[in-house]
């Protein structure tokens, strides 16, 4: 009976996943096996109810969503880029970063030409341009993509930045901010409904620290 109660949840591999699992641990669900320095992806704390698991971040959602892991921490730039039928439970208020478009300092649009945009993020883009009613060209890459720009592969990028030194260094600047972004506590729809209590419980818990945190 009791192992109907484990809410497993996977988490982002790396260092937002370790800040993360810190804020788990301070509302109550620690699992110190998790920080030893090994290889191993799983891990669990039967006292404390609870199952973790390192997950690529990209994936987070797609474990979440088919249900393999009852709740994961996804960047909200995952969530607008996929839709995945999750429930978004909490804003963790980390992983804080902003979705732009960013180029060349000196670039001027200019509306007579297609806007070539180099991204990660195809679906955040075409949104953002759709709403504007501004004509694009997706060039969709996969990483460093502050090179599109600088190679003439795209006038501009919709990329995130975080501290801004990756543009800064490379001589680019931020154009426009599309939106804010950071971690978020996410559920899978049949586990909302079938483990409530518990993942109430520890989303009312994470809250509480997170608030705590300031
Ligand atoms: C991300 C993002 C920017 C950089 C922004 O890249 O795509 O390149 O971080 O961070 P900053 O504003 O603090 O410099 P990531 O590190 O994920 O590598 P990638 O180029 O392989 O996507």
């Amino acid at each position: 009976m009791a192992e109907k109660k484990m809410i497993n949840i996977a988490l982002p591999k790396g260092r937002l996943g370790e800040k993360v699992y810190a804020l788990l641990a301070q509302a109550g669900y620690p699992c110190p096996e998790l920080l030893e320095d090994n290889r191993k992806l799983t891990f669990e704390n039967p006292e404390a109810g609870v199952r973790y698991f390192w997950v690529k971040p990209s994936d987070v959602a797609v474990y979440v969503e088919r249900g393999a892991t009852d709740l994961g921490i996804a960047g909200k730039d995952i969530l607008l880029e996929y839709s995945p039928d999750v429930y978004e439970l909490l804003d963790l208020n980390m992983g804080k970063c902003r979705m732009c478009v960013a180029g060349p300092k000196d670039f001027v649009d200019d509306p007579a030409h297609t806007l070539r945009v180099a991204t990660k993020f195809p679906n955040i883009a075409a949104r953002h341009y759709r709403a504007h009613s501004r004509e694009i060209e997706l060039i969709h890459l996969n990483g460093s993509i502050e090179l599109a720009p600088i190679l003439g592969l795209s006038d501009v990028i919709v990329d995130i930045v975080e501290t801004g030194k990756t543009l800064k260094e490379n001589g680019l600047g931020v154009h426009e901010e599309i939106v804010p972004i950071s971690a978020r506590l996410i559920a899978n729809k049949a586990s909302f409904k079938f483990k409530s209590e518990a993942i109430r419980e520890l989303a009312a818990k994470a809250g509480e620290a997170v608030a705590a945190r300031g």
